[in-house]
């Protein structure tokens, strides 16, 4: 039997939803009441001409779907359209019959169509993703740290919470911070939305001269089950354009050491341990011999190059280092196979073209999912030669590649998908 796909019809939401529920029971869309709320969430985020759902169907039947998203990141200070990917759900008794197999093949010619030559996700288990062909990006995580452990000194005259009439001023400033940072993908009118509806949310921003330079939004979390009066903030998310509106955030969080005993900070900066007083997150593990626990991390957001070629295209103006070269790039791509196969790239001051063939200086042999890793530099080509991730014809040349895919910041991305 095979797997037909086309965009969810409206009259096929509910059966959606269950499908969604058996999928994710934490998502709790047990009740009446909560598969209300869900369509209503899933009809309100169809509406962004961005977003759309796609099911896969067997004999007319609903048994998956997704959602995808056209991002728009940025790449090396470059916009680029990149294809999301999220909830992924396929119906328990339709497993193990290459529903999400079809569904993310799907996923990636559709937005080969639309021009993309990347596409990202976060992974319900990075290894089932990483064998279709998407790498790690830059891992997320996660400090706990003591109010008082904050640097003192920071100006709260700045800051104040946000209002209904911030929307623009916000958006600009988010737009900013995008255009800034390596990695960021532009936010959206649902993502916008939840700063300024969610009840929960908390949002604190730094204005100055009628211009938002920063924000600190959060939420409370019980810290103590008997305890009412023990909450622990949970950051959302935190945007500053300069180190005096970072300064005045951590303020406003220092302050808080006689309510919250941690705030709890998922983070891609993982040099936090240099900014606060006392780095340890409170669990009192050491990790032998003697190392003390100052954060958990976890792999999040996955990256997949679509098209090789079109990529080094895209970016023929980014300076990949400072070298000359020319380098024969073979991709292991078993998932994709049309994007399986090699490339030769010339390097000019490390300015990089694709070129028809040719003779070259090197090859370099990896898999799809470690490269889409290495060329948004959440890894270094020296370590994934040394775990035997990839093979080069002249190991001379090591030093080359790894300057040649060498970043000033690893990439980091915001948004939750
Ligand atoms: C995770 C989940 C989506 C898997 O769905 P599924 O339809 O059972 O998965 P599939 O049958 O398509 O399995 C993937 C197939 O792709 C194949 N595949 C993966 N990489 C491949 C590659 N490089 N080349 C060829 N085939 C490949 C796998 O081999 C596998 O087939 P197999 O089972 O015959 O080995 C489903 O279990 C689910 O809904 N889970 C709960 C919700 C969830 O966590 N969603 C993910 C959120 S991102």
């Amino acid at each position: 039997m095979t797997n037909t796909i086309k965009k969810i019809p409206l009259r096929d939401m509910d059966v959606f939803i269950s499908i969604i529920g058996n999928a994710y029971p934490g998502f709790g869309v047990a009740s009446a009441q909560e598969r209300g709320k869900m369509r209503q969430r899933l009809v309100a985020v169809s509406k962004d001409p961005t977003i759309a759902h796609y099911g896969v169907y067997r004999n007319r039947k609903l048994v998956g779907g997704m959602r995808t998203y056209d991002f728009d990141m940025n790449l090396f200070s470059r916009r680029t359209m990149v294809g999301g990917v999220g909830l992924v759900a396929v119906d328990l008794l339709h497993k193990k019959q290459k529903a999400c197999r079809d569904l993310i093949m799907y996923f990636i010619q559709l937005y080969q169509k639309k021009g993309s030559s990347m596409v990202a996700l976060y992974p319900f288990r990075p290894d089932f993703y990483r064998k279709m062909g998407f790498g790690y990006g830059t891992k997320l995580n996660l400090y706990r740290i003591r109010p008082e452990d904050l640097p003192s000194g920071g100006s709260r005259e700045h800051l104040r919470f946000l209002v209904p009439g911030d929307r623009k001023a916000f958006k600009e400033c988010s737009d900013r911070f995008w255009q800034k940072h390596h990695g960021m993908f532009k936010i959206k009118k649902h993502e916008l939305d939840y700063f300024f509806k969610n009840p929960a949310a908390k949002t604190v921003v730094y204005e100055n001269h009628k211009r938002i330079l920063g924000y600190l939004s959060f939420v409370f979390k019980r810290a103590d089950a008997e305890n009412i009066l023990k909450n622990h903030i949970v950051i959302r998310e935190l945007v500053y354009e300069n180190r005096d509106v970072l300064r005045g955030l951590l303020a406003f969080l220092r302050v808080q050491s006689d309510q919250i005993p941690r705030i709890l900070f998922p983070t891609q900066d993982d040099m936090i341990h240099f900014l606060v007083k006392d780095p340890r997150d409170g669990s009192d593990n050491i990790i032998p011999v003697i190392g003390h626990q100052t954060n958990t991390q976890g792999v999040g957001v996955m990256y997949r190059v679509i098209d090789t070629r079109k990529i080094f295209r895209f970016l023929k103006k980014h300076r990949f280092g400072h070298q000359s070269y020319r380098m024969k790039l073979s991709i292991h791509d078993s998932f994709l196979t049309e994007n399986d196969g090699s490339v030769v790239l010339k390097f000019d001051d490390g300015h990089a073209s694709v070129m028809k063939g040719g003779g070259y200086d090197v090859e370099v042999i990896l898999d799809v999912s470690d490269f889409s890793s290495l060329l948004v530099g959440s890894v270094d080509y020296r370590s994934l030669y040394r775990y035997g991730l990839t093979d080069i014809s002249d190991q001379q040349y090591i030093e080359t590649v790894t300057n040649t895919f060498k970043v000033e910041q690893k990439p980091i991305c915001h948004t939750t998908f």
